[in-house]
């Protein structure tokens, strides 16, 4: 690319992060959005169902804003800020037979404008609700935000989690009146639901990945020969042994990200609906686009309980017993169960217990009114769920990855390894690009730095080997530093993670430990497999300042800018609807450089 090209769109850039940067959009800020994607990218090849995340309900900012339009207004940057699940209230209405996100029916006797909001009373609740409101306008959000992020870089997976409820009413001599009130209208438009269940989510279309996908590709599955459990298999054929002895084969986010090309799944959290002649019937058109516990199990905690909190506890403390329990923690790999706490106004998550249940395996779920603040704006709202993502990372400690190398030197903006490593006031080589674990997670250290590092059984991934003697400067790692049939390493998902830790407390060896993650090749890109790995994004990523022009640009509106950018001019590749357009773009540059070099026949 020619060079006055390139500093105009970085101009271009610049200008635009100005712009953004003084408007009142939170936004996920540049230290998280590297951390969230070098998790992501940790987990790719893992089973999908064994991925922890955090979520959001709904009906917490209904609850605290109306049931309407308008309160819908940061789901966007919710979505943008890392929340890959959103909990939904949905109400089967047994007057009009439709699926509503309003708890209360509304009166036949009074004409509405769609836009108005209604002050309605529903067993002696008091709700306000706008009869526009359908989850049609949930849709349309996470359509745009799947649309606005479906890059290899920037594609993350999403769950629609449903909580179905009636509104119920008996058969009496009431019944008459109530129908009377509430039946639906002709001359009032106050169809705001789908008949169906599948239809309340149908305008996802093709980036659903649904029970009858997972059913073709665990059928696909089992015409593959199992990989050998040889000392010669590479790490993904290693994960790949390992996790399908899982109860139930399920996908990994790589393949259903970029082989599928599916964002978004849809679960039945919890099913009360109310038995009557009334009640919705569900059909094989929800079983084969919404996941029902039959398929997928999952498990939903309430932090009121307590449950989820002594569990975790068990977990974390599995070192005390006589041996690390390997058992225990491969029981929790291999059992495919999607896991949820939810918290609520008595018991609200803080970012230590957040951070404990996201390490012990449980997707978060904000739903207190008080996560929201009864009297707070959105904004403030906003702020608050901003400060607890930090804390929503199994991986890494918060605050992480800082990037150290900044107040060490500010001639490091090369991607080259030489010109990286400085020298500390005493002559001590410097080069914070590599990753340590520590008692609150990973954390970025010194490459030169003598430490014990992490050796994982190839074929048993919650088996872990530490030998205190044996200390390393990342550089000096190599195959002969873990014990034959172990190989350094890093782990892949909260249970490994776990694992790794108890074996920590219970050899009793002191933090720091090498991982297996660096960002040595490209700055701010962490990759496992040794100082050599090469970033998967380096066509895109280039340089250290291109990274840094782009990361406030995460914000709304200007990522759409970025990613056409990313995606014509650094070629990204763009999955699914960009497909073509990119494959067209390819076929006709090789036309064109045959041309050029070819020799007319
Ligand atoms: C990003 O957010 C974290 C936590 O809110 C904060 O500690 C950090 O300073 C922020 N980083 C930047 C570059 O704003
Ligand atoms: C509609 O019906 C409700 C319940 O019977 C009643 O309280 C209300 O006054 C009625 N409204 C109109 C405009 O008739
Ligand atoms: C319901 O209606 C029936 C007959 O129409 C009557 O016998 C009965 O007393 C009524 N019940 C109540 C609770 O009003
Ligand atoms: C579901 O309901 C919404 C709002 O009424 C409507 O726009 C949409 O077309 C419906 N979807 C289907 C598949 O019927
Ligand atoms: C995990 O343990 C439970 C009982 O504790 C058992 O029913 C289940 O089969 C085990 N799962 C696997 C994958 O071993
Ligand atoms: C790795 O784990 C497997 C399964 O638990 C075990 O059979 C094997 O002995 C372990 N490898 C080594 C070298 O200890």
């Amino acid at each position: 690319m020619k060079p006055v090209y390139c500093f105009s769109i970085l101009a271009l850039l610049q200008i635009f992060t100005v712009v953004v940067s003084e408007s009142n959009w939170p936004t996920l800020n540049f230290t998280l959005e590297i951390a969230s994607r070098a998790q992501r990218d940790i987990s790719k090849l893992l089973p999908i169902s064994q991925i922890t995340t955090v979520g959001i309900s709904l009906s917490s900012i209904f609850r605290n804003s109306g049931y309407t339009v308008d309160a819908l207004s940061p789901l966007y940057d919710l979505l943008n800020g890392g929340n890959e699940a959103i909990m939904i209230d949905l109400y089967w209405n047994e007057f009009t037979s439709q699926w509503q996100l309003c708890p209360a029916p509304f009166p036949s006797n009074t004409t509405y404008n769609m836009n108005d909001v209604v002050d309605l009373l529903w067993e002696n609740n008091d709700y306000q609700c706008q009869p526009g409101l359908s989850t049609e306008n949930i849709m349309g959000i996470i359509n745009s935000y799947i649309r606005d992020t479906n890059t290899n870089i920037g594609a993350n997976f999403l769950r629609i989690l449903f909580n179905l409820k009636s509104i119920h009413y008996e058969n009496s001599n009431r019944t008459i009146d109530l129908q009377n009130i509430y039946k639906p209208s002709i001359l009032n438009p106050v169809n705001i639901g789908n008949d169906t269940l599948n239809d309340t989510i149908a305008s996802l279309g093709s980036y659903i990945f649904t029970p009858t996908v997972l059913s073709q590709y665990q059928s696909d599955a089992s015409h593959v020969e199992k990989a050998s459990s040889g000392s010669s298999i590479n790490s993904t054929q290693a994960i790949s042994y390992f996790y399908n002895q899982s109860n139930i084969i399920v996908p990994s986010l790589d393949t259903v990200l970029l082989s599928e090309y599916k964002r978004v799944s849809a679960h039945i959290l919890s099913n009360e609906l109310v038995n009557s002649s009334r009640v919705y019937q569900f059909t094989s058109y929800d079983t084969d686009l919404i996941f029902f516990n039959d398929v997928v199990p999952l498990v939903v905690e309430n932090t009121t309980t307590g449950v989820a909190g002594r569990y975790c506890n068990e977990l974390f403390n599995a070192y005390n017993s006589t041996g690390v329990d390997i058992e225990t923690f491969n029981n929790l790999s291999l059992t495919t169960r999607l896991r949820f706490i939810v918290d609520s106004d008595e018991n609200p998550f803080t970012v230590d217990t957040l951070s404990k249940f996201v390490r012990c395996g449980y997707s978060a779920i904000f739903n207190g009114t008080s996560d929201v603040g009864v009297n707070s704006s959105l904004l403030d709202f906003l702020d608050e769920v901003d400060e607890f993502i930090p804390y929503g990372f199994w991986s890494w400690s918060p605050g992480q990855p800082v990037d150290l190398n900044d107040t060490n030197s500010d001639s490091i903006n090369n991607a080259s390894m030489s010109s990286n490593n400085t020298d500390d006031s005493n002559g001590n080589s410097l080069a914070f690009k590599c990753v340590v674990l520590t008692e609150t997670g990973w954390s970025v250290a010194n490459c030169y730095d003598r430490h014990v590092i992490a050796c994982q059984n190839l074929t048993s991934r919650n088996n872990w080997v530490l030998q205190e003697t044996n200390k390393r400067n990342y550089f000096e790692i190599d195959k002969g530093d873990c014990p034959e049939g172990y190989t350094f390493s890093i782990p892949r998902l909260s249970t490994e993670m776990l694992s790794l830790q108890a074996t920590v407390k219970q050899r009793n060896v002191p933090y720091p430990i090498w991982l297996d993650l660096n960002d040595i090749t490209v700055p701010n890109c962490f990759v496992s497999g040794g100082p050599y790995a090469q970033c998967p994004y380096q066509r895109t990523i280039t340089t250290n300042k291109f990274v840094r022009m782009i990361a406030p640009s995460f914000a709304v509106g200007v990522v759409v800018l970025v990613l056409i950018l990313i995606e014509n001019i650094f070629r990204t590749n763009p999955i699914q609807t960009n497909r073509k357009r990119y494959w067209k773009k390819a076929i006709q540059e090789y036309y064109n450089k045959n041309d050029f070099e070819g020799v007319p026949s």
